[in-house]
């Protein structure tokens, strides 16, 4: 909890995709304080100000489209301008089936902007005010699928990927600047991003995961994964002969 006492952090907490069911079951989890300020950035402000109605704090609704990269330094300009900002959450995503995306590329390039490349934009810029403050946490949403690429599910793996590397990367860019990240790795969520598929193993709810991010808040952690179980399974899971992991179905 860089450069807050911890009674009253976060004091003001910026979401990035601010109507994700994971975004906001990290806030119910975290139990805010009253006072604080919670400012959900996103593409549909009358669902924003919806999400954030049950919120214990003053909420704002900002614009922030991750396909739109030229919006993305003049947001943190602006969220920055007002105040110290203590926490982002980095929770905008989109997941589309390969089947769907084999055949409409610019749908996975769309994809690839949203989970990857729009998010690389505006948390540089975030970064950079955190530093200059002194403090701050950037939580971001990577996913088991950043382990490694499935065939069915590749264009979302690749940008996940990609997004983990970023987080690492920027995690060690920031070591002793009194900024933290905290890079998640959820795997399979039962909510709105996964409706109409069938459960993987060890699935989640954004409740537990939102539980699981609180908890690692509090303390010094640098990745979490959600479950916890997933974490040596991922190492199995790197080490499967590639002509088993290329017959998985899903
Ligand atoms: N659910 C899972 O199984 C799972 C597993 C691992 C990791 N994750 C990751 O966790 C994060 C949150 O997922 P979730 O389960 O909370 O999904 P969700 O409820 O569907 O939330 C996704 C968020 O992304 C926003 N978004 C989509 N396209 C956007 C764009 N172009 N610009 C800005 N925001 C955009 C959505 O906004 P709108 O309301 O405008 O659509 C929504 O706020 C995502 O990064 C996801 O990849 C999810």
């Amino acid at each position: 909890m860089s450069g807050a006492a911890k009674g009253s952090w976060p004091r003001r907490v910026l979401v990035l995709g601010g109507t994700s069911e994971i975004g906001l079951a990290i806030l119910a989890a975290m139990r805010l304080a009253p006072g604080c300020e919670v400012m959900l950035a996103g593409r549909d402000q009358r669902r924003l100000a919806a999400a954030g109605e049950n919120l214990p704090c003053t909420v704002v609704t900002l614009h922030y489209d991750a396909t739109e990269p030229a919006g993305h330094v003049k947001l943190a300009d602006a969220v920055f301008s007002a105040g110290r900002v203590d926490l982002v959450i980095a929770a905008a995503g989109v997941l589309v089936g390969q089947d769907v995306l084999a055949g409409d590329p610019a749908r996975a390039g769309t994809l690839v902007q949203t989970n990857l490349t729009g998010q690389v934009t505006v948390l540089l810029a975030i970064a950079e005010r955190m530093r200059a403050q002194a403090s701050g946490t950037i939580v971001l949403l990577s996913s088991v699928a950043a382990v490694r690429p499935r065939r069915a599910n590749f264009v979302y793996g690749a940008a996940k990927a990609g997004l983990d590397a970023f987080g690492r990367g920027l995690a060690d860019s920031l070591h002793g600047s009194g900024v933290r990240v905290l890079l998640v790795r959820p795997g399979f969520v039962v909510g709105r991003m996964t409706q109409g598929l069938s459960p993987a193993p060890m699935s989640t709810t954004p409740g537990q995961v939102g539980a699981a991010v609180a908890a690692a808040l509090a303390g010094r952690a640098r990745v979490v994964w959600v479950p916890p179980g997933l974490r040596p399974l991922s190492v199995g899971l790197r080490l499967i002969p590639r002509p088993l992991w290329r017959r998985l179905r899903r």
